[in-house]
């Protein structure tokens, strides 16, 4: 028998060193209608017609779904103009992003993400056995020359969002691309634009053009914002075709479920359901950040469907108490200490009744009622 030191399997280094992720609260013990504002859903849910094409493939489930997502693919790529052979789906962008950190990155590498970045990246990062490196932000928001001060030889790939998850921040094309022009070409920056569909800005681009453009960078993109069907688990990535191979070679045969297909080409084809949610987000996400201002909390200018609220440090007013407050009345919001902001609190765009109730709660959790 061989000889070992090990008295049981060990796993990668990396792997024990990673905060398992938490995803956002759902429930409030005792109350008994709850507003979910936690993990930025859509307040209107999915379209009804990717509803109705999800039902339809309950009639098929000894099915395997077709692999490669090929409707799927063709759908998004009519709806943006895209190549589909330059697209990936995958189970949710969390896939996307992991199967990215384990085609590029090995024992030794470093991947940079910024501060506040989606903590998806650090996690996918060590799980490849590679180093995570954080670049300072200034003012909640990606510094292109703090992350190019980062590189390294080690380094591997950029992962930015944009915009930016907790913070709602984003960095305008112009930034994207002068970080883009200042990395070498070894390096693969990674533009996480989950949010992308509600951004209002006309300095803001997803990074369509630069994907194009370039052999080093590849965009992720969800359907569990804007689509509303974070219940499917669906993504897609858009990528030079060396990368789109790579990717394709590591990615589970069947990693996307054949109602998340059906549902998605659906809910991408239904561009007014789209709109819909985005005129919502877009009236609703102005109302709460003036409201909760007025109330003399500091918010920080999102361009996405939540936004994040700094509670002052004093006993009585912090945002762990906010928190409880706002939960005993069915109010989740998301707690962010783990993005390295125990004071803030991430509230996701919801329905009317939702907006109103959280501002009237703050209102009195703060005296000013
Ligand atoms: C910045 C960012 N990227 C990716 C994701 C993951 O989305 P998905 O549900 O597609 O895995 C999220 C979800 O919260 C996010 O905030």
């Amino acid at each position: 028998m061989l000889k070992t030191n090990s008295m049981r399997p060990e796993p990668r280094p990396g792997v024990l060193k990673i905060k398992p992720y938490v995803p956002g609260k759902s429930d409030a013990p005792g109350v008994a209608k709850v507003h979910k504002l936690s993990s930025n859903e859509s307040p209107l849910g999915p379209s009804p017609l990717a509803v109705a094409a999800y039902r339809s493939v309950a009639e098929h489930l000894e099915d395997y779904p077709d692999g490669a997502a090929t409707a799927l693919r063709e759908a998004i790529g009519r709806v943006y103009g895209l190549d589909p052979d330059r697209i990936v789906c995958g189970a949710g962008s969390d896939d996307l992003l992991n199967l990215v950190a384990r085609a590029y990155l090995a024992d030794g590498n470093e991947a940079i993400h910024t501060t506040h970045g989606f903590l998806v990246y650090p996690i996918a990062t060590l799980g490849a056995g590679a180093t995570p490196v954080v670049a300072p932000e200034k003012n909640h928001t990606a510094d292109v020359d703090a992350i190019l001060s980062c590189l390294t030889v080690r380094t591997k790939i950029v992962f930015l969002a944009n915009p930016n998850n907790p913070t709602g921040t984003f960095i305008p094309f112009d930034e994207v691309k002068r970080l883009h022009r200042g990395l070498p070409r070894n390096v693969l920056l990674v533009l996480d634009a989950a949010y992308a569909e509600y951004v209002r800005r006309n300095d803001y681009a997803a990074g369509i053009e630069l994907v194009a453009t370039s052999d080093n960078v590849v965009m992720c993109r969800t359907f569990s914002k804007i689509y509303g069907l974070a219940a499917l688990r669906l993504g897609w990535l858009y990528g030079p075709a060396h990368a789109v191979d790579a990717i394709n070679r590591i990615r589970g045969p069947f990693n996307v479920n054949a109602p998340a297909i059906a549902a998605g080409i659906a809910a991408i084809e239904d561009a007014a359901h789209v709109e819909r949610a985005r005129a919502h987000n877009e009236r609703w996400l102005a109302w709460l950040s003036d409201e909760v201002r007025r109330l003399g909390l500091d918010v920080t200018p999102s361009v996405a469907n939540f936004i994040l609220i700094h509670f002052p440090w004093e006993k009585g007013r912090t945002a762990v108490e906010a928190d409880a407050f706002l939960t005993a009345r069915g109010l989740v919001l998301r707690q962010v200490g783990a993005y390295g902001l125990p004071h803030a609190l991430r509230m996701s765009v919801g329905c009317e009744e939702a907006n109103r109730a959280v501002v009237q709660a703050l209102a009195e959790f703060l005296g000013k009622a």
